[in-house]
């Protein structure tokens, strides 16, 4: 593990930027309606990786075009940067670590790895069967029967995700905290009965303010409850990289699912993090989650550039934000189950890629990351699409489409599955052709040229979930490589952290030095 990220020469890649810059410069001029008029546009643009199928014709590109973006990937190092992330070695240089959740997939990594992965997994197993059989029993003696999972960020919005997509009612009771506010814990332990509930204190480094306040709340639950202080391990499951802090806050060992360092928060819902996934979906679908994502693993990992899907994903990503300038990026699933898949790749693409910094310590020459967001379709049409049709800023977007829906027809002709998926189509249509107004109506003009990607799953099960995912954090990792930046490190959110603490003692009424003006005024007011 001696080989490190390092921004490639200069000499490659100065030559390469300025060949996809030319290719911009001559695009920004051709409308989107000309380029999917080529005869073969439609077949030419498509990629498939294991359930995926992903059309890039609506992009505004042609294929001189992406083939420049290829020379600059490789000129910027891709092939030995996707070497090293699947060998383990350091691929985040400014911590010091590999970053292998491919190898939670079983791909990439070494046999100790691997061996050490395995491990892990049979305990979250075991721990999910025992939980779902009813087999582990709280304070009173009575079987748990529904799981809190707290924790923030990457250690909530992929098992959140995963469970809003994949769970069935019928399924054991797993709920989601994240909030250190008062009433999302409130909410989430409404109509819970505390003698069944157990906590799952999910974090990385077992150290992050808000999930600990929240997994200290639950305990005080739990009390207030009649759970006597000695029992209330017998309630508590840990998750963590952190196995000493987190006994030493009060988790039992046997209850304690371990991770490695190497394992990034936004890249760690595969990991014993995903135990409200093992837990309300059943350790069989997180089995196919993981086999789903791998598919993807060994598809980026082999393929070359021109048939990679993830690598074209983030090459068109930074084709439209550095080259084309545009500025922020919409992630549309048609499919309600799907509708937290915007907040894990805003957290996933804007935690990885919203830096400044290059690898070698100098500015990156491109504008790095996106402002990703989005919602489901149909929905968002009747809220934001307007602006996305008219407005004065061109905003590229991901349609996810699922073939078939998980839920059965409800009586005989029920057409809405077909409503949601033409909608979808229709959206992605309507963006990239536009039409023309009589002449002098601008209220009823619709220029087209918005570019998308429609991406598309046979159906909303966990294998195809899995690959989903899988797919956009090689497309991150892509990008950065691209960018020249380190995708793994953080530290943009350190800054904010540790003013809190300060204007924490300062809310509690202690008098701190150097807080500005408006903080300080601020405080008043709340106190
Ligand atoms: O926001 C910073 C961050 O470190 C995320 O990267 C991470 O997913 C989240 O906080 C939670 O961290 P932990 O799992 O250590 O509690």
């Amino acid at each position: 593990t001696t080989m490190t990220l390092a921004l490639a020469s200069e000499e490659n890649r100065a030559p390469a930027l300025a060949g996809v810059r030319s290719h911009a410069h001559r695009l920004a001029s051709i409308h989107l309606r000309d380029l999917l008029a080529a005869p073969d546009r439609s077949t030419q643009w498509t990629l498939d990786a294991g359930p995926l199928h992903a059309d890039f014709s609506r992009q505004r590109i042609d294929l001189d075009a992406v083939q420049s973006l290829e020379v600059l990937a490789q000129a910027s190092g891709f092939e030995a940067a996707r070497t090293a992330l699947f060998a383990g070695d350091i691929v985040n240089p400014t911590e010091g670590r590999p970053a292998l959740h491919s190898a939670l997939r079983g791909v990439g990594g070494d046999a100790s790895i691997a061996a050490d992965v395995t491990a892990q997994r049979t305990r979250l197993t075991q721990l999910a069967t025992r939980l779902r059989s009813g087999q582990l029993s709280g304070f009173s003696g009575a079987p748990l029967t529904a799981l809190v999972c707290i924790g923030i960020g990457g250690s909530d919005l992929g098992p959140r995700l995963v469970c809003d997509a994949l769970a069935a009612p019928s399924d054991f009771t797993v709920r989601f905290v994240a909030n250190v506010d008062p009433d999302d814990l409130a909410r989430e332990l409404a109509g819970l009965d505390p003698h069944r509930t157990a906590i799952a204190v999910i974090s990385k480094t077992f150290t992050t303010r808000e999930t600990l306040a929240n997994a200290r709340a639950a305990c005080a639950w739990l009390q207030a409850a009649g759970c006597p202080q000695p029992s209330l391990a017998r309630h508590l499951i840990g998750v963590t990289a952190a196995p000493h802090a987190a006994q030493a806050w009060g988790i039992a060992t046997e209850q304690l699912l371990e991770f490695r360092e190497w394992v990034g928060g936004r890249y760690s819902l595969w990991s014993p993090v995903g135990i409200g996934i093992a837990t309300a979906c059943g350790p069989t679908a997180f089995d196919a989650l993981l086999a789903g994502a791998a598919l993807i693993d060994r598809h980026f990992r082999d393929e070359p550039l021109n048939r990679n899907l993830p690598a074209r994903m983030g090459l068109i990503s930074v084709w439209n934000r550095a080259f084309m300038n545009l500025p922020s990026q919409a992630m549309i699933p048609y499919a309600e189950r799907l509708r937290l898949l915007p907040a894990w790749i805003q957290q996933l693409v804007m935690e990885s890629n919203g830096k400044s910094a290059a690898l070698d310590g100098g500015l990156a020459d491109l504008k790095t990351a996106p402002v990703i967001w989005g919602a489901s379709g149909t929905n968002a049409q009747h809220s934001f699409f307007q602006q996305l049709h008219q407005g004065p800023d061109i905003v590229p977007v991901d349609f996810v489409l699922v073939r078939r829906s998980r839920s059965p027809a409800a009586y005989e002709g029920d057409d809405r599955q077909r409503i949601l998926l033409a909608n979808g189509l229709a959206q992605a249509a309507a963006l990239a052709l536009g039409q023309s107004a009589d002449a002098n109506d601008r209220h009823r003009d619709f220029p087209g040229n918005r570019p998308s990607t429609t991406i598309v799953l046979p159906e909303l099960d966990a294998t195809s979930l899995g690959a989903l995912l899988a797919c956009y954090e090689h497309a991150t990792f892509t990008a950065a490589t691209v960018l020249g930046i380190n995708p793994f490190d953080q530290f943009g959110v350190e800054l904010g952290t540790v003013l809190a603490s300060r204007v924490e003692r300062a809310l509690s009424g202690e008098s701190v030095e150097h807080l500005d003006a408006s903080t300080r005024a601020l405080i008043e007011r709340l106190r």
